[in-house]
Order: C-alpha cells, then sequence, then structure tokens
C-alpha cells in the first residue's frame, strides 16, 4: 500500500483531487467510485474547482456509490442521494442517467443489489474508488464481524458506525440501522484505490491498515490484498 501523509485536511484534500483528476483525464468515459462521509468533502470541492476552470470533464464519466441507508427515501437530506447531489453532482457536468447509487427503498433490495452489481461489470468496473474509513475500520457499510460478504448486500449497521453517524441525524433512534453497500469483493474488483482518513479518531484502525496483514475486525485491512491503493492521511490519522 502506498502511503501519503498529509499535515493538514487540506493538503490531503488536494492529494486525492489530483489523483482522481489524472484519471478523469486519462480516460474521460471512465467509472468512478464514489464515497459519503465528511472526510471525501474537501476533495469534492477541489474537483467542483477544476471543472469551474475547464480542467475537468464529467460529460462522459459514470459514476457508483458505495452505500446507501435503508430503508431511506432518496429526498430524505440524509440520504446519500442526496449528500452527493448536494456535494458534487448538482456542481458538475456529470449526466444524471451516468449516476448510480442503490435504492434505499428498493422493494427487493437482494436484486437491487444483483442488478447493482451486473451494471458495475457491463460498465467495464471501477477505474478508480474513493473509500473513507469508519473509526472501527468498516469500508462502505462492510462492518468488523466474523464473516464479511463478497458483494453487494443489504446489511445490519454497528452500534459504533450508529453512533458516529448520529451526528448527522437529529437523534440518534432517527439513524437507520441498515444499509445496502458494495461487498468486499465488488470494492477490491476495482482497478484502482484510494482511502482517505483524517483526524486523532481513525488512529487506531490506520495504524492496523498499515500493517501487512488483514482481519475482519479490520475491513479496510482487506485493501492490503490489492496491488494499487494509495492511503492518504493526515499525521492525526497516522500519528495519533
Ligand atoms: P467520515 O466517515 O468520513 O464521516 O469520518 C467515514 C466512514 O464512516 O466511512
Amino acid at each position: 500500500m502506498k502511503v501519503i501523509v498529509c499535515n493538514t485536511y487540506d493538503e490531503l484534500s488536494m492529494e486525492a483531487a489530483k489523483i482522481m483528476a489524472a484519471t478523469i483525464k486519462e480516460k474521460p468515459d471512465g467509472v468512478l467510485g464514489l464515497a459519503t462521509g465528511s472526510t471525501p468533502i474537501g476533495m469534492y470541492d477541489n474537483l467542483i474547482e477544476m471543472y469551474k476552470k475547464g480542467e475537468l470533464d464529467f460529460g462522459n464519466i459514470k459514476t457508483f456509490n458505495l452505500d446507501e441507508y435503508y430503508p431511506l427515501s432518496a429526498d430524505n437530506d440524509q440520504s446519500y442521494h442526496y449528500f452527493m447531489n448536494k456535494q458534487l453532482f448538482s456542481q458538475i457536468n456529470v449526466k444524471e442517467e451516468n449516476i448510480h447509487i442503490l435504492d434505499g427503498l428498493a422493494e427487493n433490495p437482494e436484486k437491487e443489489c444483483e442488478d447493482f452489481e451486473k451494471l458495475i461489470d457491463e460498465n467495464g468496473g471501477i477505474d478508480i474508488q474513493v473509500l473513507g474509513i469508519g473509526q472501527n475500520g468498516h469500508i462502505g457499510f462492510n462492518e468488523p464481524d466474523e464473516k464479511l460478504y463478497a458483494n453487494t448486500h443489504l446489511t445490519d449497521l454497528t452500534e459504533n458506525t450508529i453512533k458516529a453517524n448520529s451526528r448527522f441525524f437529529e437523534k440518534e433512534s432517527d439513524v437507520p440501522t441498515k444499509a445496502l453497500t458494495m461487498g468486499m469483493g465488488t470494492i477490491l474488483k476495482s482497478k484502482k484505490i484510494i482511502i482517505l482518513a483524517n483526524g486523532k479518531a481513525k488512529h487506531k484502525v490506520v495504524s492496523e491498515l498499515v500493517q501487512p496483514m488483514i482481519t475482519t475486525n479490520n475491513p479496510a485491512t482487506f485493501l492490503n490484498a490489492h496491488a494499487d491503493v494509495t492511503l492518504i492521511c493526515d499525521k492525526e490519522a497516522f500519528e495519533g
């Protein structure tokens, strides 16, 4: 795993945006795997800036998002549909038909997950996947457990994740207890992966991630089995 340690969040956000921008320029009809959470917001801001300056064109880019709460409607302001639209899609020229986010109200979640998985393959696979990392090591909503799942699936959120994400909701009991998420195999099939982490709260899981080992107790460590992963973190996440 390649590791880039930055002094500040702004630096981390620019490093991540530069890698994304290079992929978009190299393959203007490429497939981006995108993530929500607070960490990638600075990276999205930089990509928007590059687009506004005419340096980037998203006209033929396709996107697939990692996950979505279940059940939650796309127009709920806590949904990841809403987040992506606000933080990125409404500010660049990506075509609506090229945006793919799991449907948090799917009547048949199993079929929704299967279709999503097929669609990624039909589009040639993900060229670059952006990941955040949960305080418990989750990537997407692949939570620490005895078993992890390979394909896109419906999953229960852990207490830790519900607590961490409750900061965005009015009260903890409003946080959905389930989510649809890409599986570990879906993520690991991506050709290139960048994983972003900032702040002391991520130090424990980041220090495990940079060890040459894999454990289902920290799902992000599975990235050690992938040939092209770059961890971009700040000093606090790296050093504690
Ligand atoms: P965060 O979330 O970027 O808001 O810290 C990361 C995650 O839970 O994957």
